[in-house]
């Protein structure tokens, strides 16, 4: 296999988000997420484990810090705890929360590596969910001031920026009940999914007006769906899911609404969601990049339907399928650019703002053989160079993720990390894919196992 060169100016890093490491629920002048009350609530989460510890990174700042210097990573990609910074979600700032920021955003600038700080990685402050949430039209201005806090807070040292993360969350959460807040109910998935995109321009428009100095951006997850058979059934099948998901909200970002095909399938189902005059403008202020979250495509087979794809989606003979399941599929980095680039037209750079598996190997001499993470992410990451040099604007990557945490609704079952946390102690050891990626981080080259 040939080596693959990264080039200079394509950034590499990881990724995390508050709620799955910080722990310190209650600590630090911390308000109640939705997902503390989630986790807390027996029969939501595997194990019935919740996530008040997460990877303990709150108490262990400065060790997670120099760890991310040895990696050599030259970004961060880390997530703000709403709750953390402004407790009951509107009001008063808590200092203790901002001070836990500033502290590890000027740990990583002392380190040399760049901060990527998203908003809103899924933990909306309880306080605002009992007013009704991403459900209830006011979370557009909660989140809209919550931003304007944090850009004011941070925004002289932090040059990247993104609204929310995977706002497909929001339909696991309101329409189907697998995510915080657990409700199941289609009509209020799809209005808080409206409702922040709305949040999300709002926001963009906050940082414009704050002169803060960094670029913004918003991170959308796209699995692309294939057909296991070329029949009209899977292909109807495939666009509704495509619609649904990613299609929803690049639609509101980048073609001024929702598509006549949406809203008309949408208001025959009774979930059309309410949405004001004005609201496709806002929604579609322009960012400065996209985040791109890809994982891997999905198998639509119309016989065998499951309308949550987590449930697992059909496996192709002769797939190329990790032990965990997954399968090892780059070029859905390739499908995502198309859409992106060919169907939106939108030229704004791209970052790969996630990509990586849970697939952990046998623990030997208190090393994780995690050869198939190695494959797995070397094969993601030539996918992204190469996409970089033909021009298509990939400008980065980061790997899901630093240290195995709290996996939502899978607990601590599924564990990502290329540095591996023991699961009483919290304490951090490498796998054999952080020795791997620390070298690539050296080498800025590698080459891709078969
Ligand atoms: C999506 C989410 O953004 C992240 O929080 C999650 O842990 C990973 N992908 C893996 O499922």
């Amino acid at each position: 296999m040939n080596t693959v060169n990264i080039p200079d100016g394509f950034l590499l890093g990881v990724a995390t988000s508050a709620y799955q490491i910080e722990g310190a629920h209650d600590r630090g002048g911390r308000g109640p997420s939705v997902w503390d009350t989630f986790t807390q609530t027996p029969g939501r989460v595997q194990g019935n484990i919740p996530g008040n510890r997460g990877a303990e990174h709150y108490d262990r700042l400065e060790e997670d810090l120099d760890i991310m210097k040895d990696l050599g990573i030259e970004s961060y990609r880390l997530s703000l705890s709403w709750s953390r910074l402004i407790p009951d979600g509107v009001g008063e700032v808590n200092a203790e929360g901002a001070n836990f920021y500033n502290r590890l955003i000027d740990g990583l600038l002392a380190r040399g590596i760049t901060p990527n700080v998203t908003l809103y990685h899924w933990d909306l402050p309880q306080k605002l969910q009992d007013l009704g949430g991403w459900a209830n039209r006011d979370v557009i201005e909660w989140f809209a001031t919550y931003a304007r806090t944090a850009f004011d807070l941070f925004g002289d040292r932090v040059p990247l920026w993104s609204t929310l993360n995977e706002p497909i969350s929001l339909w696991m959460g309101y329409g189907v009940g697998f995510f915080a807040p657990g409700l199941r109910d289609p009509r209020q998935g799809k209005q808080a999914m409206h409702n922040a995109m709305v949040a999300h321009g709002r926001a963009v428009q906050e940082f414009r007006a704050s002169g803060a100095t960094g670029q913004i951006g918003i991170v959308i997850d796209v699995w692309k769906r294939h057909v296991v058979a070329e029949t009209a059934e899977n292909h109807a099948l495939a666009n509704r899911d495509e619609d649904d998901t990613f299609r929803f909200f690049y639609d509101e970002l980048f073609a001024g609404g929702l598509s006549e095909r949406i809203q008309t399938r949408l208001k025959a189902e009774g979930t059309l969601p309410d949405i004001h005059a004005g609201d496709a403008e806002v929604s579609a202020e322009p960012i400065d990049f996209l985040g791109l979250n890809v994982y891997g495509r999905l198998m639509i087979d119309s016989t065998n339907y499951k309308a949550n794809p987590f449930e697992g989606t059909e496996q192709l003979p002769g797939g190329n399928y990790l032990s965990n399941g997954m399968e090892l599929y780059p070029d859905v980095l390739m499908d995502a650019l198309h859409v992106i680039r060919d169907e939106y037209g939108v030229t704004v750079p791209v970052y790969v703002t996630e990509n990586g598996t849970p697939a952990d190997g046998q623990l030997a001499d208190g090393v994780v053989e995690d050869d198939e993470r190695i494959r797995y992410v070397g094969a993601f990451l030539q996918k992204s160079v190469e996409a970089y040099e033909a021009g298509l604007g990939v400008k980065g990557y980061y790997l899901w993720t630093l240290m195995d945490n709290y996996e939502w609704a899978a607990g601590y079952s599924m564990r990502y990390g290329i540095v591996r946390t023991d699961p009483e102690t919290f304490e951090r050891s490498y796998k054999k894919s952080g020795h791997w990626y620390k070298a690539v981080n050296q080498n800025r080259s590698f080459t891709p196992v078969g």
